[in-house]
């Protein structure tokens, strides 16, 4: 792939700098296309858990570059910029969390990794899109809560083999709950041969349409080895990029305009060559929140794969 005179810029600073470049699914191609690394957030978590790069040039969302900084304390984490929250993630602040701890003395709290630093060090264990069941399986307590999003909290409850309570939080993701069973079915009228896959954030009406439920991650394996050749996306727009470098004899469809995360788009080129050069922003999270948060990521990341 020739790369534009920006992206080889980038890949010339990153390096000099001995920086690696991690980047979500939903990011804008052109970053796609110049990532060491892209994928979904268990997988950049443990890349940035692993990797022996001095810097690392996060392209996500804040609460990524976070969790990255709390898994790596002694590398630079940076950030292009800091404008880049996520709705789902501001929808538990600490003072709601311990309020509602306070009236379930003794139910451990499982916290998806779209929330902050300070969230995490309240919780018990943390959670991804891609291991939400395996976390809720792993836990001996009859009762549990899962903080920030409902949606996959409901999945969660559905498709635990576990005799297991699942309290919700009042939280969600605008761009995936937004999505409606209307605009899946009409796309699937549009497309009868397509298959429907669908992200756990999505509400359950959507998610009882989908032909498989996944991950950011989870859908690019899934579509890879599936002899089909047309898919509708239930998930942030962005991921298409990358399913049709990776399947081009393949069909994508997106359901719904709306399949966008602002955020995640905002970061450009030369937000990266500025973070590079500069140094800036640099994501780091106080030691006493930091040790805390981290425990309740390893033991997310001590659960056992399928
Ligand atoms: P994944 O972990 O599936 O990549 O999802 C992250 C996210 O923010 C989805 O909206
Ligand atoms: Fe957050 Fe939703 Fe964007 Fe994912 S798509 S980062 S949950 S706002």
């Amino acid at each position: 792939m020739k790369l534009s005179s920006q992206q080889q810029e980038v890949r010339r600073l990153l390096k000099e700098r001995r920086a690696i470049l991690l980047a979500h699914n939903y990011q804008p191609g052109e970053i796609q296309d110049i990532a060491d690394f892209l994928g979904d957030s268990l997988a950049l978590s443990m890349t940035a858990a692993e990797t022996a790069a001095e810097v690392i040039v996060f392209c996500g969302v804040h609460f990524m570059a976070e969790t990255a900084a709390i898994l790596c304390p002694e590398k630079t984490v940076l950030l292009p910029r800091l404008d880049l929250g996520c709705c789902l993630a501001e929808s538990v602040t600490t003072a709601k969390l311990l309020a509602r701890k306070a009236e379930l003395p003794g139910v451990p709290v499982v916290t998806y990794v779209n929330s902050t630093a300070a969230v995490k060090a309240e919780s018990d264990v943390c959670c991804t899109s891609a291991n939400a069941i395996r976390v809720v399986n792993s836990l001996a307590a009859p009762r549990v809560l899962m903080v920030p999003d409902q949606n996959l909290a409901r999945y969660a409850a559905r498709h635990t083999a576990k005799e297991i309570e699942i309290l919700t939080w009042e939280g969600w993701c605008n761009v995936h709950d937004g999505l409606s069973p209307e605009e899946v079915l009409e796309c699937k009228a549009a497309h009868p041969q397509a298959l429907f896959l669908a992200h756990p954030e999505c509400n359950p009406e959507v998610l009882d349409l989908a032909d498989e439920i996944r991950s950011t991650s989870g859908m690019l394996k899934y579509v890879l080895e599936s002899p089909e050749k047309e898919f509708i996306i239930g998930t942030e727009k962005g991921i298409i990029h990358r399913l049709r470098q990776e399947n081009p004899g393949k069909l994508f469809y997106s359901p719904s305009k709306r399949l966008i995360c602002r955020p995640m788009k905002r970061i450009t080129l030369t937000d990266v060559i500025k973070a590079l050069q500069e140094n800036r922003h640099q994501i780091t999270v106080p030691e006493e929140i930091r040790v805390r948060a981290l425990k309740a990521v390893e033991r997310m990341l001590a659960v056992p794969r399928d």
